[in-house]
């Protein structure tokens, strides 16, 4: 069984999908966590987000691997986990970039497709429902009104102790929106056959609910 969850960050996917996992007893992969590692692999190396020569040359030197421990995923970035340190806005704002480079998705493809092979897993991205898992059996878009969705997304980074604002994160993350949305290769947007969750002002429980319903629904 294939689960597929897309939508915007900050729409709650990896709250919902992990939560979804532990009841079905399916794993949970994280798809945002590879393009963080590539983002994470060239931010050290110093080359520029927007040098997408050096960076699709640099994929070469790149072997990634998603390693679980207790459900938990970890990405290997040639052999070492990268742990947390993939979770910082720098980060996010160059995997939003590199995410936009067909040849990066294309270099992806395969470790997400292979998962899938071995067990049933609820995954959660951009391009799930539309370009890896076309058949997927379900489908969930989750998204959230922007100011929401950045709420949420303030309150994460404050809890781990980064200073910023609201009003930074909202910039950033329709920034970010922006770019995921329209780019030419794999935007994210929902697949014409996905079920659009739209959760603002609602909790985890109810959204989990909501999902449990969208499953029961597709699976029946
Ligand atoms: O979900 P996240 O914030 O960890 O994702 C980081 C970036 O990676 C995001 O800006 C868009 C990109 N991404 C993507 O293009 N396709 C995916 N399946 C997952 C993430």
């Amino acid at each position: 069984m294939i689960i597929a969850i897309d939508g915007p960050s900050g729409a709650g996917k990896s709250s919902l999908a992990r939560s979804l996992a532990k009841r079905l007893g399916i794993i949970y992969v994280d798809t945002g966590a590879l393009y963080r590692t590539i983002g994470l692999y060239v931010a050290n190396k110093g080359i520029a987000a927007d040098n997408g020569d050096a960076i699709i040359a640099s994929l070469s030197d790149i072997t990634l691997e998603l390693a679980f421990k207790d459900g938990v995923q970890d990405v290997l970035l040639n052999g070492e986990p990268v742990g947390d340190t993939i979770r910082t806005q720098k980060i996010a704002a160059y995997a939003s970039a590199v995410s936009a480079i067909p040849k990066v998705r294309e270099f992806l493809l395969d470790t997400q497709r292979n998962i899938a092979k071995k067990s049933s897993v609820i995954m959660d991205g951009r391009d799930i429902g539309t370009v890896i898992f076309p058949n997927a059996d379900v489908k969930i878009f989750l998204t959230a009104d922007d100011v929401s969705r950045a709420k949420r997304r303030f309150d994460e980074l404050s809890a781990k102790g980064t200073l910023t604002t609201l009003e930074k994160v909202l910039e950033e993350m329709r920034e970010r929106d922006k770019n995921d949305s329209t780019r030419a290769t794999a935007p994210a947007i929902p697949a014409h056959d996905a079920v659009i969750l739209d959760n603002s002002g609602m909790s985890l429980e109810e959204t989990e609910l909501a999902a449990l319903d969208i499953i029961n629904s597709k699976l029946n």
